[in-house]
């Protein structure tokens, strides 16, 4: 765990299930003050919560001291109106892949964003420049994607839409670099740079299993040991979630028009057995045991 650098600066983050609640925690263990906002909250003090757990599972392991742990989590507050983040230099939004729910949080976070303040989306596929247009300031909008779990995962996509300004562009990539983590400039086209490539692989991994090509576990076991991946693909389908990898595929094929992203038949059942992973213990595994099973 790499050691906060002392700064004062406030910002704010939209959204407090794993993503935002990873960028919240990245952002305070850097010496962030945070404001943690969700519709009501009981969910922003949840994602505190489990920021906590977090914590203290890297000071049982003798990862991080007690009373930075208790620090760390002293910097995050949790809020259910944006008013508190007024102060923000940034407010990063990572709320549901839903573009009118989005659309929706950003109407509000204009009304209380500072007038040099920048506006960023973890969106991981819908266009930073189609966003923009609907802002009172499209060129302080910008795309800022981050992975799965953020305070582990090393890299944030910066994504500038038509009208971000150059000046915003180098802020979003100098508090990503503040965070610790390497920066990759990506163009906004659907999926950016790394959605474009993974999400396409892990679907095509559901094809295979849908076609009876190989089990769940020789599927995982053959990307795992085969590629040297950390994880097998639906093993990683499940991680990110399958709503999650839904809404994304669907935004490919949507904006491309190009067959080649069509949503595999499987993963669509999935999604609407509401077996969408590890967040409800099932997905193309089943965790309520502990160990992971397969579902098929
Ligand atoms: N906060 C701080 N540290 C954490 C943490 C958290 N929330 N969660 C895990 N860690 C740390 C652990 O403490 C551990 O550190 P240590 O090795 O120094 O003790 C380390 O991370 C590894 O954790 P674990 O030992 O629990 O687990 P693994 O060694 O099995 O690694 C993994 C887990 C890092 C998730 C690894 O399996 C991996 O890299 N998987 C691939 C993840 C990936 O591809 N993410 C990107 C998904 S795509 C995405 O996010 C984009 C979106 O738009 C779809």
């Amino acid at each position: 765990m790499g050691s906060g650098v002392a700064q004062t600066t406030t910002i704010g983050v939209i959204g407090a299930g794993q993503m935002g609640s990873g960028i919240a925690q990245t952002a305070a263990q850097f010496g962030y003050s945070v404001m943690l906002a969700d519709v009501d909250i009981k969910i922003a003090e949840k994602g505190k919560a489990n920021i906590g757990q977090a914590l203290a599972r890297l000071v049982s392991k003798d990862r991080l001291p007690a009373a930075e742990a208790e620090a760390l989590l002293a910097r995050i507050t949790p809020i259910a109106d944006y008013a508190p983040m007024i102060g923000a230099d940034i407010i990063v939004e990572a709320a549901t892949e839903r573009e009118e729910i989005k659309h929706r949080i950003f109407e509000n976070a204009a009304k209380v964003l500072n007038p040099d303040a920048i506006l960023a989306s973890n969106t991981s596929s819908i266009p930073i420049t189609r966003m923009a247009a609907r802002l009172p300031d499209p060129s302080r909008f910008i795309g800022m994607h981050f992975f799965n779990p953020v305070p582990v995962m090393g890299l944030i996509e910066v994504i500038p839409g038509l009208p971000t300004s150059k000046e915003t562009t180098e802020r979003a990539s100098a508090f990503a670099r503040s965070l610790g983590k390497a920066v990759v400039l990506a163009g906004d086209e659907p999926g950016f740079i790394v959605n474009r490539i993974l999400v396409p692989m892990l679907n095509e991994a559901i094809f295979v299993l849908g076609a009876g090509m190989g089990s769940i576990e020789d599927i995982d076991a053959g990307c795992r040991i085969g590629l040297n991946h950390p994880m097998g693909p639906l093993t990683l389908a499940d991680f990110v979630g399958l709503d999650t990898l839904f809404e994304i595929i669907k935004v490919l094929h949507e904006t491309t028009g190009d067959s080649k992203y069509r949503p595999a038949p499987l993963l669509v059942k999935y999604v609407e057995a509401g077996w969408i992973g590890r967040k409800v213990g099932r997905g193309f595994y089943d965790y309520t045991s502990g160990t992971p099973v397969p579902t098929r």
